[in-house]
C-alpha cells in the first residue's frame, strides 16, 4: 500500500516508518504542495464535472489511484505530463472555466515533486465534485416565455421546427453528439463540449451559426453528413439570436416537439391546424399500436381513430360528433370552438390496445378500472375511450365520449389534474343528462369521498383514480352550475393567469376550504 517516492531531482521525500497497527498519512512533499488540500480541490472544481462525475473524451479519474493509472500524470515530470499540457495550451478546461497561472504552477510542481498522495485513502472518491455536465461553464440563466413584438422571429413557430427536422436526431435530449442537446432551449443555451452554442444578441459569435455556415470552425459543417441548411433557415436562426434568443411559448425545459406544436396551435388557422392534428393523431396510434391498423372516421370537429368494425366505428363517430357539440355548448370559448383545429378521439374495444396507448401517452401501467382519459401530445389533442364490452345504450356511450373529449380539450392549458378530471366529467354529465350512468355516478359519489379520506390526497391526485374522478366531478359540479363559471376560469387561464389566481377570482376562495366544506357534507350522504 505504501510506496516510497523518489523524485527525479535526487532528494528523498522523508518517509514515516511503518509501525504495526498504525497507518500514517504520507507527509506533504518538500515544496509543500499538498494533494488533498490543494491539488484535489483544484481538479474537482475545474475538471470534475467532465472528468470525475463525467467521462468526457474517454478520460475519467474518480480517485488519486485512478488519476495515476490514467497515464496523464508522469511522476516527476510536470511539464511533460498531459494533464499540464492541455491546461497550458488553453484546451482545458473546456466550457469557459479557467485555471490561474498560480494554480497551474502549483499542479506542475506537485507532479515535479513526485505527485505524492498525502491523504488517508488513495482510492477514495474526490470530494466537492460538481455534477456531470456542470463543468460546462456557468449554468445559463432561466428564460421565461415572453410575448413577441412585431417583427420578432418566433422560437416556437420559426426556429424549433428547423432544429427538430435537422438536428435533434443527433443532438437529442439524452445523448447529444459532443454533449450538445438541442431538444430544449435550456440545452441550446447550455451548449456542448465547446461551451455555449449561442451568444444571445450576437449570431456572428455563436458557435451554432458558425457550424451552420461552416466558417471558422473545428470539425464539420452542420448538419453533419447532410446538405447545408437553406440560406433562409440560417437567416431565421441568426435573426432569432440577434433579437436576444427569446422564448415565446411554454418553458425552456419543454421539449421542442411541444414548443413547436404550441407555435403551430397559435399561428395556424383552425382550417390549417385540422389536418396537422389529424395526421399527428394517426402517427401517435401507429407508435402505440404498431401491429393493428386503425380505421379513421372524420367528422367536422372530431377525427375518430380506432380498431372497431367499420360500421361500429361509423356509429361511434356520429355519437362523438354529437357529444362534441354538446360539450362545446358548455365549455367553448369566445371563438365558439372546443379546441382550435379540433380533437382526435381514440376508441378501443380491446383493453390491451388501450393500455398500449396509455403507455405511449402517459407512461407506465394503466390503473385498474380506468377506461378513458384525455390529453395532449405534440400536435395531438385527444380523448381516448375503452368502450364497454357489453354494449350499453348509445346515450351512455355518448356520455363516455363527451367526458374524454372535454378532458382532451382541457389538457395542456396549465390546469391541475383534479380540475381537469372533475370539470370533464361534470360537463359531460350536463351535456348528456339522460344517460343512465349519470345517476349511477351521483349515487357512488359519497362513498368515493369517504374512500379518499384526506383533502391533501385529493389535491395532490394521490388518491385512487376512480373515486378521485367521482369526487372531483361532484365538487366541480357543486361549484360551477351553470358552466359559465368554468368558462370564466378557462378564459382567465388562457389569458395568462395562473390557475390559483383565476380560481380565486371566480370563486372568491381557494379550492381547499371549498372542497373541505363540500366533502364533509357529501360524505355524510348515504
Ligand atoms: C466542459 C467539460 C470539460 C472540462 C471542464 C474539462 N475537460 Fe478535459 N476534456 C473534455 C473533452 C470533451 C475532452 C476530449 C477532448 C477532445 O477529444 O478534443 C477532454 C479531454 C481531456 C484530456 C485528454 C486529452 C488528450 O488529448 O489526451 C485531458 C488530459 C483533460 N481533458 C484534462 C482536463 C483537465 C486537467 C481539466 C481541468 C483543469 C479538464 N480537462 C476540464 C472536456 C472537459
Ligand atoms: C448526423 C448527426 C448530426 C446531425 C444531424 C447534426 N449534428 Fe451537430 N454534431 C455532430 C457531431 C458528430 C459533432 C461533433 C463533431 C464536429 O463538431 O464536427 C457535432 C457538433 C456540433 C456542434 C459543436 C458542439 C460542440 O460543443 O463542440 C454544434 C454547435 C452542432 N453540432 C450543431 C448542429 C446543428 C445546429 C445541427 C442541425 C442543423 C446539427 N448539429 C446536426 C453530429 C450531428
Amino acid at each position: 500500500m505504501m510506496t516510497l517516492h523518489a523524485t527525479r531531482r535526487g532528494w528523498l521525500i522523508p518517509v514515516v516508518v511503518l509501525t504495526v497497527g498504525w497507518m500514517p498519512a504520507h507527509p506533504a512533499v518538500a515544496q509543500g504542495v499538498s494533494f488533498s488540500k490543494q491539488v484535489a480541490p483544484l481538479l474537482a472544481t475545474k475538471c470534475g464535472g467532465c472528468h470525475i462525475s463525467g467521462r468526457r473524451g474517454g478520460f475519467q479519474f474518480t480517485s488519486y489511484d485512478a488519476l495515476m493509472k490514467s497515464g496523464m500524470v508522469q511522476k516527476g515530470q510536470g511539464n511533460s505530463s498531459r494533464i499540464v499540457e492541455v491546461v497550458e495550451s488553453g484546451d482545458m478546461p473546456r466550457g469557459g472555466g479557467k485555471v490561474s497561472k498560480d494554480d497551474l504552477a502549483m499542479l506542475t510542481s506537485w507532479i515535479d515533486a513526485g505527485a505524492a498522495f498525502d491523504g488517508t485513502n488513495s482510492a477514495a472518491p474526490f470530494e466537492g465534485v460538481p455534477a456531470a455536465n456542470a463543468g460546462m461553464g456557468p449554468a445559463p440563466k432561466e428564460k421565461k416565455a415572453e410575448p413577441l413584438t412585431n417583427g420578432d422571429v418566433s422560437f416556437a413557430f420559426d426556429v424549433a421546427p428547423i432544429l427538430l427536422d435537422n438536428c435533434v436526431r443527433c443532438h437529442g435530449a439524452q445523448d447529444g453528439q459532443e454533449n450538445l442537446r438541442l431538444a430544449t432551449l435550456q440545452g441550446i443555451l447550455r451548449g456542448g463540449d465547446s461551451g455555449p452554442a449561442i451568444v444571445e444578441g450576437k449570431a456572428g459569435d455563436s458557435l451554432l451559426v458558425k457550424k451552420l455556415l461552416g466558417k471558422g470552425i473545428d470539425g464539420q459543417r452542420m448538419p453533419r453528413g447532410k446538405p447545408p441548411l437553406a440560406d433562409k433557415d440560417i437567416a431565421t436562426i441568426s435573426k432569432w439570436i440577434d433579437q436576444g434568443a427569446k422564448l415565446d411559448l411554454l418553458s425552456w425545459t419543454s421539449h421542442l416537439d411541444d414548443v413547436a406544436a404550441a407555435g403551430r396551435a397559435r399561428s395556424l388557422s383552425d382550417a390549417e391546424l385540422k389536418p396537422v392534428r389529424a395526421k399527428a393523431g394517426e402517427v401517435l396510434w401507429r407508435m402505440a399500436i404498431p401491429d393493428d391498423e386503425a380505421l379513421v372516421e372524420s367528422r367536422e370537429r372530431v377525427h375518430v381513430i380506432g380498431n372497431l368494425p367499420a360500421s361500429r366505428l361509423k356509429e361511434t363517430a356520429d355519437l362523438a360528433a354529437d357529444a362534441e357539440a354538446a360539450v362545446c355548448k358548455e365549455l367553448a370559448g369566445a371563438d365558439g370552438r372546443l379546441r382550435k383545429g379540433g380533437l382526435v378521439l381514440y376508441v378501443f374495444r380491446k383493453s390491451y390496445d388501450y393500455s398500449a396507448l396509455w403507455q405511449q401517452t402517459l407512461g407506465g401501467e394503466r390503473p385498474k378500472g380506468i377506461a378513458g382519459h384525455g390529453g395532449m401530445m405534440g400536435d395531438t389533442v385527444y380523448g381516448a375511450v375503452l368502450l364497454p364490452s357489453t354494449p350499453p345504450d348509445d346515450t351512455d356511450v355518448k356520455l363516455l365520449l363527451a367526458e374524454q373529449l372535454a378532458a382532451g380539450s382541457l389538457a395542456g392549458r396549465g390546469l391541475p389534474g383534479w380540475f381537469v378530471k372533475g370539470a370533464a366529467r361534470a360537463v359531460a354529465m350536463r351535456a348528456v343528462p339522460k344517460a343512465k350512468l349519470v345517476k349511477e355516478w351521483k349515487r357512488e359519489t359519497p362513498e368515493a369521498v369517504r374512500t379518499i379520506g384526506s383533502t391533501a390526497d385529493f389535491f395532490s391526485v394521490h388518491a385512487d383514480p376512480a373515486p378521485l374522478t367521482l369526487a372531483a366531478s361532484g365538487f366541480v359540479a357543486a361549484l360551477a352550475t351553470p358552466s359559465a363559471k368554468l368558462r370564466q376560469v378557462l378564459a382567465l387561464v388562457d389569458g395568462g393567469q395562473d390557475f390559483d389566481t383565476a380560481f380565486a377570482t371566480v370563486f372568491r376562495n381557494k379550492p381547499q376550504p371549498l372542497f373541505d366544506a363540500w366533502a364533509q357534507k357529501e360524505a355524510k350522504k348515504k
